[in-house]
């Protein structure tokens, strides 16, 4: 059987400067999906890329004294490696200035031109440069940009109208039939209310700048950046092309994941044109809140952004990504601070699962040589242990069906909390004192190395380089039947009995040989303290 498949993507960020940490939690968040629905059985594109045309990018690289290309080409491969250093593993980076990309726009653009859906007159009206948006003058708010506050620009230019108004009744009835399309909630509810207070005909090229593909059959004129970046989606996979293999293989897309200032492009403005196009619409456009500093938004002209890079040299890829994942829930905004940051690696990194697997691994290579040994009946306390990390897995899977990632961590961390009580509870050091409770010592022993097992596995989409550290200090690095989200069941950890080698479940009973003996080994803490007072003015 065919694996099912799944599409995620990113919006393509502008390479009109570098990217900051609120960036990098859109494409954490979207790497995290990607890798879960991976380990899940799930055939997988993950779409990231950049926005390279329009007058914001102009302007940026002329302010620079440099060309367009030139600039982005730069600040391009700033993404890229930022997306190394952040272990985010897409499919596909798409930029719009290639022309796989551009050959796709223009078609569409021709099509909907010659079909009647675009048409020319005179515009006159406001436009948000750094949003690249146009408003009618009833939208703006006291003379700025809605949006983003800033103030708007006299546009009189004669342009091409796409007729979205003919589409209004349409996207509605879409949105209103299709309950999960846009989510969160709220932001349907904003879309609805958009759509009843009148859709306009968009403007959708521009002739004062030439930053832009041109329109096919008028290129005096180029086509709005926002026309332009939506059509990445598509492009991308070879839509419309001789080479549409991905295309056919991964349309419509799973989860469109955007900030929320720009679900209205995606959720009304990209719909309409793939109906207008003959394309079937994504199936969910999701999107998440912002995060913001004490201080308020994060700006360059504010000076206040905050460089991922920095934060990954100084507290590692894990710890970061754990943190944007676990700070933000879906639909709403969240603050960034490093001592927020500190806290968390602190607290859910360093205590509850450092010190879990720290002390598990000490106490097995202390009262059992390394030897993981041979589990008896469970008991009562046992029981509750091995049920819950039954129940984890399928948690999990639900809240990462709904995007609730920062949910879905608490879910795994309430098994390690489980397990940090279960050591309480059973005491391993007052058990090695008495050889009578040996059997009883191996079992519980056996019962927290299980636990880990399985927590890494549920921990590696969200910190990519976590699993192998703590399954090399389990000894089973090497086996990956024991690292599959198939393996989580309960009991599969091979254990010793009488100087031989027993797996608890039928099929590897029946293959022999008996894999070998595994020796827990420890390593380095997992997540060091960070003392809170070295943050004093270094922020
Ligand atoms: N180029 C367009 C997207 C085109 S998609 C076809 C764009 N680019 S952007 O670089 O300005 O922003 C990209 C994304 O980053 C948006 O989803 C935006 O919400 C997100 N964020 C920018 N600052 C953010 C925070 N401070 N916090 C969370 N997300 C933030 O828009």
């Amino acid at each position: 059987m065919p694996k099912p498949t799944f599409y995620i993507s990113t919006p393509i960020y502008y390479p009109s400067d570098n990217l900051h940490i609120g960036h990098a939690y859109t494409t954490v968040a979207a790497d995290a999906m990607a890798r879960f629905k991976r380990l899940t059985g799930h055939d997988v594109w993950f779409l990231t890329g950049s926005d390279e045309h329009g007058q914001k990018i102009e302007r940026a690289a002329r302010a620079k004294g440099e060309t367009p290309q030139g600039y982005v080409d730069k600040i391009v491969e700033g993404f890229k490696y930022l997306w190394t250093r952040l272990e985010v593993n897409y499919s596909d980076f798409i930029r719009t200035t290639e022309e796989r990309h551009k050959r796709v726009v223009s078609a569409i653009f021709q099509k909907l031109y010659d079909q009647g859906d675009i048409y020319k007159a005179g515009y006159e009206g406001w436009y948000c440069t750094p949003c690249e948006t146009f408003w009618p003058e009833g939208r703006l708010v006291e003379g700025n940009c809605p949006d983003c506050g800033r103030p708007v620009e006299l546009l009189q230019e004669e342009s091409y109208f796409f007729k979205m108004s003919n589409y209004a009744g349409r996207i509605l009835q879409h949105i209103e039939t299709h309950p999960g399309f846009i989510q969160p909630a709220s932001r349907r509810n904003e879309m609805i209310s958009f759509i009843k207070s009148g859709l306009e005909d968009l403007c959708v090229s521009r002739t004062t700048f030439n930053w832009g593909i041109p329109v096919p059959f008028d290129p005096k004129h180029v086509i709005y950046v926002w026309v332009d970046a939506l059509t990445n989606y598509i492009s991308a996979l070879g839509y419309g092309t001789e080479d549409d293999g991905l295309f056919r293989k991964y349309w419509p897309c799973d989860v469109h994941l955007v900030g929320k200032d720009i679900v209205r492009f995606h959720s009304i403005i990209w719909p309409v044109i793939l109906m207008a196009a003959g394309v079937e619409l994504p199936r969910q456009v999701v999107g998440h809140g912002w995060l913001l500093l004490e201080s308020g938004k994060m700006s360059k002209s504010r000076g206040n952004v905050v460089d991922p890079l920095v934060l990954i040299d100084r507290y590692g890829v894990d710890a970061v990504r754990y943190y944007l994942l676990r700070e933000m829930p879906v639909g709403s905004d969240a603050y960034y601070s490093e001592e927020l940051l500190v806290k968390r690696i602190n607290t859910d990194l360093a205590n509850d699962l450092g010190n879990l697997v720290s002390r598990t691994i000490a106490m097995i290579e202390k009262y059992f040589d390394g030897k993981i040994k041979e589990p008896a009946a469970p008991e009562e306390l046992d029981q509750e242990l091995i049920e819950l990390a039954g129940q984890v897995p399928a948690q999990v899977e639900e809240l990462m069906d709904r995007l609730e990632i920062a949910d879905a961590l608490a879910a795994i961390w309430r098994l390690v909390g489980r397990a940090n009580k279960y050591v309480e509870e059973t005491a391993p050091w007052a058990l090695a004192k008495n050889p009578a409770s040996r059997s009883r010592l191996a079992t519980v022993l056996y019962n927290l190395a299980e636990s880990l097992r399985l927590i890494a596995i549920m921990t590696g989409s969200f910190m990519p380089l976590l699993p192998q550290r703590i399954w090399s200090q389990l000894g089973i690095a090497d086996r990956p039947e024991l690292q599959s989200w198939d393996s989580l069941a309960w009991g599969r950890l091979p254990f010793e009995r009488d100087e031989t080698v027993v797996v608890t479940t039928a099929e590897s009973k029946l293959s022999a040989p008996a894999p070998s003996v595994i020796t827990v080994k420890r390593g380095e803490p997992l997540f060091p303290r960070i003392d809170p007072a070295s943050l004093a003015g270094g922020g």
